[in-house]
């Protein structure tokens, strides 16, 4: 029921707990603890793109916290924040089966491997020019 709702939302909104909660005969609390654990749950909207950046061993032995730096420094959106003009979402992954080309990113649902700071801006670069031509997905 969640992952439909933000399938069709990008989010599960604070508003759909009670009736999720009503719907499956638990409490808001039960909901919300869901919603919270995973990861991949969001409860506010995301961003035009959505960044996943790869958190697990092999990346961060690779230099995934320098491309979150680069990120919150040159596009203003930390970990699990939204930049100020709503372009970029970042959010946490933890291993996308992409090991051997660390560090790892996924971007609008599309993996990528060995990104580096350049590479990533080039990724987003494309992605919005992508969006303002229609031609993304
Ligand atoms: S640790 Fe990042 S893809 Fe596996």
């Amino acid at each position: 029921m969640m992952h439909a709702i933000q399938e069709e939302l990008g989010f599960v909104p604070h508003e759909a707990m009670q009736r999720i909660a009503d719907a499956l005969n638990w409490s808001r609390a039960d909901v919300h603890g869901v919603l919270t654990y995973y990861h991949d749950f969001r409860t506010a909207p995301p961003g035009c793109h959505v960044l996943k950046l790869c958190r697990a061993e092999s990346c961060q032995a690779m230099g995934s916290e320098q491309l979150e730096a680069h990120v919150a420094n040159k596009h203003g959106a930390a970990m699990g924040e939204t930049s100020a003009d709503g372009e970029l979402t970042v959010e946490p992954i933890y291993c996308l089966g992409n090991c051997a080309l660390s560090p790892a990113v996924q971007l609008d649902g599309k993996v990528h491997g060995r990104v580096s700071s350049q590479r990533l801006d080039a990724l987003l670069l494309q992605a919005k020019e992508q969006k303002t031509n229609g031609t993304g997905s």
